[in-house]
């Protein structure tokens, strides 16, 4: 089912009597990256994903985005569905909206999936990246950028047997409005620092990372999860950054076994 809430288009699965989790998609993507995920998950828990303002269906607005606006849409979508302590599970960009709205209200959530993801804030290397990313999108259109970058987001294993699907993401990312694009990559360059408040989360967590992932290697999530009080580290084989696309059997196992222990 789908509905749109604050304009922003929402995807709900599953019975809404269960147990509600809540996907946050990582960049440049949509809400359809957790669709191997929710085939599994939605038989027990009611699953809601929703795309990102600028990215997928949901509208760019005034292109003009911050991680807090982006946390403060995540929270108004809870709000409007009523959602009781929902399970938050964010990769990538989705992890840094997460992490941000634990810092803010924590008590709204009963535990945490975090793949492929970072707590600290871009160093200035990381912002001129970003700052060259928005000037060659409007020298040369979104494809070459969407291309380059989902490329390094990808493991050789998946870019060499799932070539189609590989092909079709690029696809699908370059037809998105670059001003949504290119409002991601300002509120990505701007967000805070998370890293102090990771000691201070009380929430079960599950940090999940692909053993090839280039953006944010098995070494930097494991100093995330060391850091947060009782979290589970699980490293996803054969993949690279997109772990719950490119092996979504063994990261639906380690988030149904983290689920069963709750
Ligand atoms: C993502 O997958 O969301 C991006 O890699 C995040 C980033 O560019 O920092």
């Amino acid at each position: 089912m789908k509905e749109i809430i604050n304009g922003l288009f929402v995807f709900l699965e599953g019975n809404n009597k269960n147990k509600p989790i809540i996907f946050l998609h990582g960049f440049p993507y949509d809400h359809t990256m957790w669709k191997a995920q929710l085939d599994v998950l939605s038989e027990k828990y009611f699953c809601v994903t929703y795309d990102i303002r600028g990215l997928g269906e949901s509208p760019v607005g005034d292109g003009q985005f911050t991680m807090e606006s982006f946390v403060d849409e995540l929270e108004i979508i809870m709000n409007e569905l009523k959602l009781e302590k929902p399970i938050l599970c964010g990769l990538s960009m989705g992890g840094y909206i997460g992490l941000r709205a634990l810092e803010k209200f924590e008590n709204k959530f009963s535990a945490v999936v975090l793949c492929d993801t970072r707590a600290d804030a871009d160093g200035n290397e990381g912002k001129l990246k970003r700052a060259g990313a928005i000037k060659r999108i409007n020298k040369e259109g979104l494809e070459p950028f969407t291309k380059d970058f989902i490329s390094n987001c990808y493991g050789e294993h998946y870019k060499q047997n799932k070539k189609e699907d590989f092909e079709k993401r690029i696809a699908k990312s370059s037809a998105f409005d670059p001003v949504g694009v290119k409002g991601s990559l300002l509120a990505m360059l701007g967000r805070n620092d998370t890293t102090d408040y990771l000691n201070k989360i009380k929430i079960p967590a599950l940090v999940i990372c692909g053993e090839f992932d280039a953006l944010t290697p098995p070494a930097v999530m494991k100093t995330l999860a060391d850091k947060i009080n009782g979290a589970e580290f699980v490293v996803i084989k054969n993949c690279g950054h997109m772990s719950p696309i490119e092996n979504p059997e063994e990261v639906n196992k380690a988030i149904v076994g983290f689920l069963k222990k709750l």
